[in-house]
């Protein structure tokens, strides 16, 4: 089966303002009538340089508790880092097609890693105007190189690098918000497959849209990682989903941003909150993101942390394999 990529159908059939109609999201979901314009707060932005630690944690704790989505700035990542990790996964996206095909998902393949076009069904059998690239970055044992670019050849020097990198901001991340929640410091990190936590890199590519207005880059959806760390280029296009309202996320030159996923939703006993996202598309410029999900491994039992749960607090979330719960959500079964 021939797989259509939205870069190739871009550079060939288009016509000037037309797109194809499995792109066309129904009304309730276009983001020309759903994205909401008036004045509202910004995606709080947390300052890892803050020398008050304890107002750090504070502002995590409230933004994971109401937002689900916070921005951080000063995270200790270079920034000339940072855009070679976008530089080396531009240059891949910009290889002739049949070169990317070489990378492509495996039919049939159990694993989700590879470049591809969509992920999972559409309830509305729409599709995305996006294509992507899959591959495990951390821990060693998770790696596949066969999916990671050969071209250019510093594609793997620079990926390893930012998984170093990451990892770093990573476990203050998850120590800081197991504090925020009056806990000790490592037992979010511990309640989500510890060292066996699986660093997920995805790289998102929207190409340009002559209809921006009709169709979304990726449709509305919380991640099913613990947590989700995102690096985007500077177009904007990341929307959340905040007191009914869709709203624009702001770009911060070399902040990272940081998703609340499921399964810390479920460790939390729903205390913190899964972002509801979404991604719209630009007429002229392509977007691209770098999204890391931190999944805990396939066989690992996630279920709420015992300490935040009593007869006051009945558990909200089934303890689950992390791999059962993947397969309900993509397969949109209840959990
Ligand atoms: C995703 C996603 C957001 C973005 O890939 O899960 O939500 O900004 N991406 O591209
Ligand atoms: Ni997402």
């Amino acid at each position: 089966m021939e797989v259509e990529r939205v870069q190739a159908i871009v550079s060939s059939s288009l016509t000037k303002d037309n797109i194809p109609i499995e792109f066309i999201r129904p009304e309730d979901e276009q983001p020309a009538i759903t994205t909401f314009h008036g004045p509202i707060p910004d995606i709080p932005v947390i300052d890892f340089s803050d020398p008050d630690q304890g107002n750090v944690i504070r502002l995590m704790a409230d933004a994971s508790r109401n937002w689900g989505i916070f921005q951080v700035v000063n995270h200790g990542i270079p920034i000339d880092l940072i855009q070679r990790l976008q530089l080396v996964g531009k240059e891949f996206f910009d290889l002739p097609q049949e070169e990317k095909e070489v990378y492509a998902k495996p039919h049939g393949a159990p694993s989700i890693e590879g470049y591809g076009s969509k992920l999972g069904r559409d309830v509305n059998g729409k599709k995305n105007w996006a294509d992507h690239l899959f591959h495990r970055i951390w821990p060693p044992t998770c790696i596949n190189y066969q999916f990671w670019p050969q071209n250019p050849p510093s594609y793997r020097e620079v990926n390893e690098e930012y998984a170093q990198e990451v990892r770093k901001v990573v476990d203050k991340l998850f120590k800081w918000l197991s504090v925020g929640l009056g806990l000790e410091p490592d037992v979010l990190k511990q309640g989500a497959g510890g060292e066996e936590i699986e660093y997920l890199m995805k790289i998102n590519y929207y190409p340009p849209c002559p209809r921006p207005d009709l169709t979304l880059g990726v449709a509305s959806h919380t991640d099913l990682s613990a947590m989700t760390v995102l690096v985007p280029n500077e177009v904007p296009g990341l929307q959340v989903f905040k007191d009914g309202l869709w709203i624009d996320a702001k770009y911060i030159p070399g902040a990272l941003i940081i998703h609340i996923g499921d399964q810390i939703e479920i460790l939390s006993n729903g205390k913190y909150k899964a972002v509801q996202h979404r991604t719209t598309v630009d007429k002229e410029k392509t977007r691209m993101s770098w999204p890391i999900f931190l999944e805990p491994p396939a066989e690992f039992v996630v279920g709420p942390l015992a300490q935040l749960v009593d007869p006051q607090e009945p558990p909200k979330y089934k303890p689950k394999k992390f791999k059962d719960y993947s397969y309900c959500k993509l397969n949109k079964l209840p959990q």
